[in-house]
């Protein structure tokens, strides 16, 4: 069965909330990537993460695990799901690198470089251990594209906050950037790399902004359709977490984080954190973590905000500590950006 790019970017994309990844949409999706063809396997590696990522897609119910693996997705190698183990896993990744075969890498996780990237091992070649680094530029040479999947992997994340003693780096500071596509989020979301895989599949490189990002999922904030986005407008602000106001105050990074949580919300369209009454953290963010460090809860500096007198609130101190003015100008005005627009839109 045929999916035209433009259903598929419809049903993938912001402005499809209703739709986006039902099972239905995931059985269409399936049954398209079926019908074109011969799939080019998946290998997953996973550095410097906490497995979150891994769990967020195996824990999907549109699609189910099954669905995925069996129907969607040629897995072949995951460290934590494959029945292989030791050199029976390993050979899988040797043999394929001593094949022509054609093949997509997903990363999770950070990738320490520090010390030759001896933090993280997985295997050995002549007696002697094989660093993730190694494998991850190894694999990346050879793939047809990688996917950063989860913040930690896209940008850095936690395991390259302040202090950072094993050099935890982005994949694209490891492989040449024109091959990674960025899917940020902590964890990774499981519908960004469906759908971006069978983007791959269908009608190759999805088209990708200027952070390498697609643009199917992260045109838009979080803010952008926002729940509590009316409260905003009236300047309607919690003072205490539990309120049912806009979090703004709170530190909700909505405002400058690129996502599409408030549309297509999480497990399954169950929740997101804003409905369970947690500001949005910026999970997304390039500085969540990260060298320069996101206070969580703190409020964003220099935004415009409706219903305070000269509507120019500035943050009482910089809200996420950035690295310098130049870096808070960028956040302030891409706020200022965002809400400017909305407000000449509504
Ligand atoms: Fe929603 Fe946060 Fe924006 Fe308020 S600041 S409308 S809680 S995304
Ligand atoms: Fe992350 Fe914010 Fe979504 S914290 S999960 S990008 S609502």
């Amino acid at each position: 069965m045929s999916l035209s790019r433009r259903r598929f970017l419809q049903m993938m994309g912001a402005s499809a909330a209703a739709t986006a990844m039902t099972p239905t949409v995931l059985t269409r999706v399936a049954e398209a990537v079926q019908a074109s063809g011969a799939w080019y396997p998946v290998v997953w590696l996973q550095g410097q993460s906490d497995t979150g990522c891994s769990e967020s897609l195996l824990n999907t119910l549109a699609p189910n695990v099954v669905d995925l693996v069996t129907e969607i997705v040629d897995l072949k190698f995951h460290q934590t799901v494959m029945a292989a183990q030791g050199h029976l896993a390993i050979s899988v990744l040797d043999d394929l690198l001593a094949s022509e075969e054609k093949f997509l890498l997903v990363v999770e996780g950070a990738v320490p470089t520090a010390h030759g990237g001896a933090y993280s091992t997985m295997g050995e070649r002549d007696g002697k251990k094989v660093t993730f680094l190694q494998w991850v530029q190894d694999l990346g040479a050879r793939a047809e594209a990688v996917v950063a999947f989860g913040t930690c992997s896209a940008f850095g994340g936690i395991p390259a906050a302040e202090g950072n003693v094993t050099g935890a780096s982005p994949v694209t500071d490891v492989l040449p950037e024109q091959k990674v596509i960025r899917l940020p989020s902590c964890p990774g979301r499981p519908h960004h790399l469906v759908g971006t895989l069978a983007h791959l599949k269908l009608y190759g490189m999805p088209e990708l902004d200027e952070l390498r990002r697609p643009k199917m999922f992260f045109s838009l904030t979080n803010h952008d359709n926002c729940e509590r986005r009316p409260f905003f407008e009236r300047g309607d602000y919690a003072h205490h977490f539990g309120e049912h106001k806009c979090m703004y105050l709170l530190g909700c990074k909505g405002p400058i984080t690129h996502n599409d949580c408030s549309q297509h919300q999480w497990n399954s369209r169950v929740n997101w954190p804003v409905r369970g009454g947690s500001p949005c953290v910026g999970c997304a963010h390039p500085l969540f973590g990260g060298p320069r460090g996101n206070a969580l809860y703190e409020q964003l500096p220099e935004i415009q905000v409706p219903g305070f007198a000269g509507l120019e609130a500035k943050a009482d101190k910089a809200a996420i500590v950035l690295a310098g003015a130049a870096a808070a100008g960028i956040a302030a005005h891409a706020v200022g950006r965002a809400v400017t627009k909305n407000k000449k839109e509504s």
